[in-house]
Parts: structure tokens; C-alpha cells; sequence
């Protein structure tokens, strides 16, 4: 498949890279992006050998700015909301894929790259990461899913006080409070993410997608359905080669040779 506004390819067997490819615009989604990152994330949820995928933003500049001003500027009602549903729908598939997608985030994360990143499972940010929900700034609350994601990464004070003062966070704090896992040099952060998507994709490829969706899903239901669904995927995980296979390597004292399935 081309496209025009973002790179995507597969690094190293079972890891996929999404790059946002609008480096003259910070990034900033447009619809004919968000429309390549839904093909994308399609393409990546049908792929079986796909282990992990891995989101960044062309340039040292941004991850991406935002969702495009200059789009959004002489929008009605009706486009505004169908916009939002819009991207809400890509960033909602994407949570959705069966297999991790962990954001570089390489700069700028601010508005629905924010969102981008929050659709992610988790964050890896360069020390020049920034992020924030500059909505505000532009007469518009969050648009795609940032209300939501936002209060469920933090905890609903601290992303309140984010999306009501538009504030800004730098790769430090957003680390202290929680948004992001880890913080590498920016020279480092596309080989940091290669480097943990190897280590997800050298595990039992079964055990990983079961335990994503028991942890996503799991989210949404209550304690006891939660734990319900938990034991239903680890039985189901006894079901694979690869479980006799990662017990048996382990009282074999060597390493386990994972095939799927
Ligand atoms: C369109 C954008 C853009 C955006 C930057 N650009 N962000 N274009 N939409 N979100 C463009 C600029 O217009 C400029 O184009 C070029 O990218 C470089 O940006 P500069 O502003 O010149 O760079 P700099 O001075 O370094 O400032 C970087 C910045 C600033 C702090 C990131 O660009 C900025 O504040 N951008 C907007 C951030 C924002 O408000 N995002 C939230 C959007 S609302 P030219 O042609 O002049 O070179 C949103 C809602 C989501 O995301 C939900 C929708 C339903």
C-alpha cells in the first residue's frame, strides 16, 4: 500500500513502524492522515507474524502538534463533530489492536498527538518530548479521546488541571507523573523502542495478545468479569505448543523457541 502522509514499514520481522510523515506541518493530522493511520492500523491488526507496533513523528521536531488547524479553522458544527468521530474511530482502533503499539514520542505531543500517543499502550519519550491539550487555546475542548485517555493515564485531577490550562509538560515531568514510561536521549529513542520491540516480539506471541486484551479489556468490566475473562485466556494460553513448549524449556534449563500458536 503508498501513502502520502505516513511512512510504514516493518523494521526487523513482526515489528511495524508508523511514522506521521508531515514534517512541514509538525505532524498535525489532517483526515487524509488520520485515514492512512486507519489503513495502517488495519493492515497491522490483519498481519499475523505482527508483533508490536511501534508510532512515531517524521523530524526531530515533533511527534506530532495536533490535529490541523488549519483544517479545523472554518468548521461547522456538524464537521466538527463528524471530525472528532472520525479520528476518535482510528485512535479507538488502534487501542484495539491485539498486539502492543508503543509511542516514540521524538518532540512535540500536544492536542490529538497527545491523544495519538494516549491511544498507544504506552509511551516512550525522547528528552525532548513535550506534551499538552493546548485546546483550550483554541476555543475547542480534546477532540479525540483526550477527556477520557487522559483522566484514566493519571488520574482525573491531574489531567483536569492539563486540559483546562493547556499547560505544557516536559519529558521530565510527564515521566514523574506517569504519562510516560521511560525518558531516553532523543539520538537514542528510535533504537531504545527497536530494542523493546524485540524483547515483546521474543516472547510467546499468544501470551502477549491475551494478556493485552485481559489487561484493555479488563479495564471496562468490573472485578470479578475482569478476572473472569483472565482465567478464560490463561486456560485458553494452555491451548498453545508455545505454553508446553515455555514450561518445558524451562525444567529443560534452556531457552524457549516461541512459534505462535
Ligand atoms: C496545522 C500546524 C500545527 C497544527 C504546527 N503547525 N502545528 N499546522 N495544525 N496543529 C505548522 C505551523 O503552522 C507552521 O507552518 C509549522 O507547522 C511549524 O510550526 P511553528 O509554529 O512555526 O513552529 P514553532 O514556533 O517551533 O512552534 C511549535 C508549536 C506550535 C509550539 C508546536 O506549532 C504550536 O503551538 N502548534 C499548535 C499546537 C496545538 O495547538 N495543537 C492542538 C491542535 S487542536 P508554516 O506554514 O507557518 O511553516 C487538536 C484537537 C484534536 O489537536 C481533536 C480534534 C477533533
Amino acid at each position: 500500500m503508498s501513502y502520502q502522509n505516513i511512512l510504514f514499514e516493518q523494521p526487523e520481522t513482526g515489528i511495524c513502524l508508523l511514522t506521521v510523515n508531515r514534517p512541514q506541518a509538525l505532524n498535525a493530522l489532517n483526515s487524509a492522515t488520520l485515514d492512512e493511520i486507519a489503513q495502517a492500523v488495519e493492515q497491522v491488526a490483519a498481519d499475523e507474524s505482527a508483533r508490536v507496533l511501534l508510532l512515531t513523528g517524521a523530524g526531530d521536531k515533533a511527534f506530532v502538534a495536533g490535529a490541523d488547524i488549519s483544517e479545523m479553522q472554518n468548521f461547522t458544527p456538524e464537521q466538527g463533530e463528524a471530525f472528532s468521530v472520525r479520528g476518535s474511530r482510528v485512535f479507538a482502533a488502534l487501542e484495539a489492536l491485539p498486539m502492543p503499539a508503543i509511542a516514540l514520542v521524538n518532540g512535540y505531543a500536544l492536542g490529538g498527538g497527545c491523544e495519538l500517543a494516549l491511544a498507544c499502550d504506552w509511551i516512550l519519550a525522547s528528552d525532548r518530548a513535550v506534551f499538552g491539550q493546548p485546546e483550550v487555546n483554541l476555543g475547542v475542548c480534546a477532540g479525540f479521546g483526550g477527556t477520557q485517555r487522559l483522566p484514566r493515564r493519571l488520574g482525573s485531577a491531574r489531567a483536569m488541571e492539563l486540559l483546562v490550562t493547556g499547560r505544557q509538560v516536559r519529558a521530565e515531568e510527564a515521566l514523574a507523573i506517569g504519562l510516560v514510561n521511560e525518558v531516553v536521549a532523543a539520538a537514542d529513542l528510535l533504537q531504545k523502542g527497536l530494542e523493546l520491540a524485540r524483547l515483546i516480539a521474543s516472547k510467546a506471541p499468544v501470551a502477549v495478545r491475551y494478556t493485552k486484551e485481559a489487561v484493555t479489556r479488563g479495564a471496562d468490566l468490573n472485578l470479578a468479569e475482569a478476572l473472569a475473562l483472565e482465567s478464560q485466556r490463561f486456560g485458553r494460553c494452555c491451548a498453545t505448543q508455545d505454553q508446553k513448549e515455555g514450561m518445558r524449556a524451562f525444567l529443560e534449563k534452556r531457552p524457549a523457541k516461541f512459534h505462535g500458536g
